[in-house]
């Protein structure tokens, strides 16, 4: 068990988990975070039977799940699912959402580096957008080795909010130019203002503070035991479903970042 003693993270741990219970409020309004169509509903389980394959009801993890917006995706899927965050606010939205549409998914408040889970306890775990914003991803990724069954599936769906492409920094630069001068509408900011100082002070503290990586992730996922690990750049279809909620410099910006994901099995013994 993780023992924390202060100037060993305790404070940045916190510093993350006050951040989002602070972002809950606002976090589905954002394009990106809710799922607003059928079509970007489609190309998120497109992408999920692609690396998971079939629910049949087996059970699934997701980790860090927000307002639960993954779990309630697969839970329509036919998974059996629960959903691990630190942030109660997030929970609170979560299971608000359950009740409302009177679904049995299982909200627990953990941290994902300690999920008090059983031992191959999970058929499959899905997390979306978590990594990037680990303190210590490789003792995170051998708890999800733990609690997932030998055989067992895990998708990884994330990306490097730190660089900025050319591309995306000559059309965020348009754009504002555009803005000013009343050609182009200013997309809606959904962050409770005065945020984005303590997003930029947490993320120059975590693991990939220098942006996450699909390699460099795999990596870690392939270090901490898993097999079979794979990174899938192909997010296009989500991508495009969601680029109608921004204007069209932003949409295009998007499709230049660096988003992923990225499968691995943890192994069966008998395999090894
Ligand atoms: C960007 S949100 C993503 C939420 C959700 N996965 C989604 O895609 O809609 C990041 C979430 O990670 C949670 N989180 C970050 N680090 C965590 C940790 N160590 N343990 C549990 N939750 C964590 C935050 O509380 C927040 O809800």
């Amino acid at each position: 068990m993780q023992t924390e003693m202060p100037g060993d993270n305790y404070g940045l741990r916190e510093e993350i988990k006050a951040y989002w219970s602070a972002r809950a409020e606002t976090f589905d309004l954002s394009p990106g975070h809710e799922i607003f169509t059928h079509k970007e509903m489609a190309a998120w389980r497109r992408l999920i039977l692609k690396h998971l394959g079939e629910a049949d009801g087996r059970l699934a993890l997701d980790l860090a799940s927000g307002t639960g917006v993954i779990s309630h995706l697969m839970d329509g899927l036919g998974f059996q699912v629960t959903g691990l965050d630190w942030a109660e606010p997030m929970l609170e939205k979560a299971r608000l959402k359950a009740k409302a549409r009177q679904r049995p998914i299982r909200f627990r408040m953990a941290d994902v580096e300690n999920t008090m889970e059983a031992d191959d306890a999970y058929d499959v775990i899905i997390t979306r957008h978590l990594v990037w914003t680990l303190v210590d991803p490789a003792a995170a990724f051998a708890e999800w080795l733990r609690v997932l069954k030998p055989g067992g599936r895990i998708l990884i769906v994330d990306g490097d909010f730190v660089n900025v492409t050319r591309t995306e920094r000559a059309l965020k630069a348009v754009a504002k130019i555009l803005e000013r001068i009343g050609w182009l509408k200013p997309d809606p900011m959904h962050a409770p203002p005065g945020m984005m100082e303590a997003h930029h002070s947490i993320v120059s503290r975590v693991h990939f503070s220098n942006g996450a990586r699909a390699e460099q992730v795999a990596e870690l996922v392939a270090k901490a035991g898993f097999t079979e690990v794979q990174v899938d750049t192909d997010l296009r279809d989500i991508h495009k479903a969601q680029s109608r909620h921004w204007n069209a410099l932003k949409a295009l910006g998007r499709g230049t970042q660096h988003r992923f994901a990225v499968t691995a099995k943890k192994p069966i013994a008998s395999e090894g």
